[in-house]
């Protein structure tokens, strides 16, 4: 049987990078697959469904089955169309794959209100929607004495977790997208629900033209080393591992391992002779995780 025989899955932003990947992948592991995607530009303008048609049209001819849905994933009853089309297109949902984003870089005293609204909209609110929604569907089921053995994957980015400057709306939402990740899991452990979420890095149109990558480089960066981590994360087989956030690329996968505690300090009521503890603790604590300091993650 093949490894996700049977699962229903909906895919959003699955028109093209790595959703798309993802969504073909699924299909071609068994998985009836919802092709989400608005088709907007890099930066969020437009919409068309052309490639997520294309992505439907290449899992059916390769003997598969999926559907369009080109809902935006941040509308509150867009979000609730998709996973109503799930139920009445394939029987149900069993994976819920958010994925969907844009990009609007700027430094901060640069950005403009509309740039933070946008990338926080689509990548926050984008990623509650559709999982509030798929969650209402999963514990109605376990009202109903059918218990589900569902998957959550979230998409966060090591922008959010290595402090990239210069992306404050986009990393700020993907760190948000994290912790929820975390709060999920908590709470949907009784229904059945495990939630992860994956920091890629692939070459895509989001990530094109950055740097100058040589073939080898470029082979690592091929969406399919992350699809193959989120098609088993999707897959029964994933049952014990939830609230876990996993660095994927062709160079490997981590786990992201959370905040922490650090050295302490008594509590004081005067801050005047504050200063020599607040120093020596800081002193002593790990510094934080820089993209530029990172060697796992600049091979
Ligand atoms: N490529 C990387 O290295 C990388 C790194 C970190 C995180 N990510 C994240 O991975 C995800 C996929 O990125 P990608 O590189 O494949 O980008 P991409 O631009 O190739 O694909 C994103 C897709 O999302 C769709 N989309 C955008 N807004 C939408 C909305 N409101 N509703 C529905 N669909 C919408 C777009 O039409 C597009 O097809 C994103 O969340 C991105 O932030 C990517």
């Amino acid at each position: 049987m093949s490894l996700l025989e049977g699962r229903v899955a909906i895919v959003t932003g699955g028109g093209r990078g790595l959703g798309r990947t993802y969504a073909i992948m699924l299909a071609a592991h068994g998985a009836r697959v919802i092709v989400n995607d608005l088709g907007s530009s890099a930066a969020g303008v437009g919409a068309d469904q052309t490639p997520a048609e294309e992505v439907v049209s290449t899992i059916r001819a390769a003997g598969g089955e999926a559907e369009i849905n080109t809902s935006d994933v941040a509308d509150w009853q867009g979000a609730r169309q998709m996973v109503e089309q799930a139920v009445d297109r394939f029987g149900g949902l069993d994976v819920l794959i958010n994925n969907a984003g844009i990009l609007r870089d700027r430094m901060i005293v640069n950005m403009t209100e509309d740039e933070w609204d946008m990338v926080v909209r689509v990548h926050l609110k984008g990623t509650f929607a559709p999982l509030h929604h798929a969650a209402n569907h999963w514990r109605a089921r376990s009202k109903a004495g059918d218990q589900p053995d569902a998957r959550v994957i979230n998409t966060t980015s090591h922008s959010a977790l290595f402090a990239n400057i210069g992306q404050a709306n986009y990393a700020a939402a993907k760190g948000g997208i994290a912790s929820l990740t975390q709060i999920a899991a908590r709470e949907l452990q009784r229904i059945g629900v495990t939630v992860n979420a994956v920091a890629p890095r692939a070459q895509t149109r989001m990530t094109e033209g950055l740097r100058d990558y040589t073939p080898e480089q470029v082979a690592r960066r091929d969406p399919e080393w992350i699809a193959a981590l989120v098609c088993w994360l999707a897959s029964a087989e994933s049952r014990e591992i939830s609230g876990r956030v996993f660095a994927a690329w062709g160079y490997g996968y981590s786990v992201i391992e959370s905040w922490q505690h650090g050295p302490v300090t008594d509590a004081a009521r005067d801050p005047t002779d504050l200063g020599p503890h607040i120093e020596k603790i800081t002193r002593f604590a790990r510094a934080n995780a820089g993209i530029d300091r990172d060697t796992w993650l600049n091979p």
